[in-house]
This record gives C-alpha cells, structure tokens and sequence, in this order.
C-alpha cells in the first residue's frame, strides 16, 4: 500500500556558513490517508517547514518526500504548482489572502481554477458563518473573520488533503470549536486528509495520530484509539 506520505530522511537546512538553521533534521514520517494528524512542539520545531514541505510550498535540502509513492521532492516548480493545485487545501498561520479581493472573491479564486462553480465557494463561506461577509475585503474583516475565509478557502475546492497551519490561533473557542467540527466533519465524511498544526495539546485529542516536533525531529508520535468530539475539547 502507498502511504499518503512517506518522508524519507529529510532536513531542511536555511542560510549558508556559520549562520545555518537546521529547521528539519533527518526525519523520517509515514502518515497514511484519511487520518487526523496534529502537530505539536514549541515555537521554532520546525513545524511550520515541515507542512511546507509536504505541501510542496517549499523543497527539503535533503531526503524524499513521497505523495501517494510519487516522488514530490524531485517536482520542479512548475509540477510542484500541479501538484499543490489538484491535491492541497492550505491554511496559513498568517492567513494569505489576498488584500485587493472580497472573502468571495478570494475562496471563488481557489475554486476556478479547479473547475468549481461560484456556489462551492459560497457554500464554503456559509459554513464557516461568513454569509454575511462575502463582499467585505480582508482588512474589513477581524482576525478571526480572515482566519475563517482562509479555511473556507481550503475547503471549497475539495482537496484530497488539507494542511492547517493553527487554524484556529486567532479564533475565540467558540468559533475555533465551529471550525474544528467542520474539519472533523470533512475528514469524517468525505476522507479527507488533515495535517494541523497546534500548540494547543487539547486540540490534538480529537486526532488520530500526534506528531510531537522538538528542535526539528519528531521526539514522540502516538495513535488514539477514540478521539475526542471537538465539542469535548477542554480548551
Ligand atoms: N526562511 C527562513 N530562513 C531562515 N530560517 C528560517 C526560515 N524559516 C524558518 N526558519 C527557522 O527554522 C526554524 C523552524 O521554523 P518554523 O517556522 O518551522 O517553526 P514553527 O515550529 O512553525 O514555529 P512557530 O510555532 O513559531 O510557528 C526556526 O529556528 C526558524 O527561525
Ligand atoms: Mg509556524
């Protein structure tokens, strides 16, 4: 069987001479599909390059980085863009969306060019209770309201994997229980791979696998039989 991922010894080494950061080092990963996997570690573990990599937003310096047993890491940037294109959802730590366009037009961007209509983007906002924001520009709208745009983003073209960078960093509980419930809900129902990275250990109860990532290695990973409902999250 192929895994979703299978990472080979990567690392990712930045800046050159004495000022290099081994942000990934030598770390190895199998994750299969349809699983809720969350990563945790402090600030600075390197899990932020890590969704990167498997995201193919970024290339480890070294190691394989295997998507469905395709070799992604070989990809230059143009198979990488097919690649993120057809197969990722992503939602970032700072939010990415583009300032000269609505809510609307921003989820509408993701999904033309997967060939989806206007109402899968609208449907998407409607989720995420942004009906009544859908014509408002990202700086109309509060931190939370952004966050919940780039989610809706993500989830409208139906990718086969979603990679959430603290999606729900700037959300009040409240609303980060919403968010989490639909993303419970998407790999629930339609399968769809999740990989989300939280500082929040409460969060990652409702998984199946936990990833924890110390100075760039993965220093534990654990299995939970029966993963918490977000509404039992104590957060
Ligand atoms: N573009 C870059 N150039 C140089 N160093 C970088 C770059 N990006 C990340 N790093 C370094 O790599 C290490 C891992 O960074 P990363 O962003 O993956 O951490 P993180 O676990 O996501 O942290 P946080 O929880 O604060 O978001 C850090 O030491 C960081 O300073
Ligand atoms: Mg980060």
């Amino acid at each position: 069987m192929d895994y979703l991922y299978d990472i080979k010894n990567i690392s990712k080494v930045y800046g050159e001479g004495t000022g290099t950061t081994v942000a990934i080092n030598s770390m190895d990963l199998q994750i299969e599909s349809g699983k809720f996997v969350t990563i945790l570690g402090p600030s600075g573990s390197g899990k932020s390059t890590l969704l990167n990599i498997i995201g193919g937003l970024d290339t480890p310096t070294s190691g394989d980085v295997l998507f469905l047993g395709e070799n992604i890491s070989e990809y230059k940037p143009r198979m990488l863009a097919k690649f993120r294109r057809e197969h990722i959802g992503f939602v970032f730590q700072n939010y990415n969306l583009l300032p000269n366009l609505t809510a609307l037009e921003n989820v509408e961007f993701s999904t033309e060019i997967r060939g989806l209509t206007k109402e899968n983007a609208k449907d998407a906002l409607e989720l995420l209770n942004l009906g009544n924001r859908m014509h408002h520009y990202p700086t109309e709208l509060s931190g939370g309201e952004q966050q919940r745009v780039s989610i809706a983003r993500a989830i409208a073209k139906n990718p086969k994997v979603l990679l959430c960078d603290e999606p729900t960093g700037a959300l009040d509980n409240k609303t980060g229980i919403v968010a989490l419930k639909i993303l419970r809900n998407l790999n629930k129902t339609l399968g769809t791979s999740i990989v989300l990275i939280t500082h929040n250990k409460e969060i990652s109860k409702m998984s199946d696998i936990v990833v924890k990532l110390l100075n760039g290695e993965i220093v534990e990973r654990y299995h939970i039989e029966s993963p918490l409902s977000p509404d039992d999250i104590e957060w």
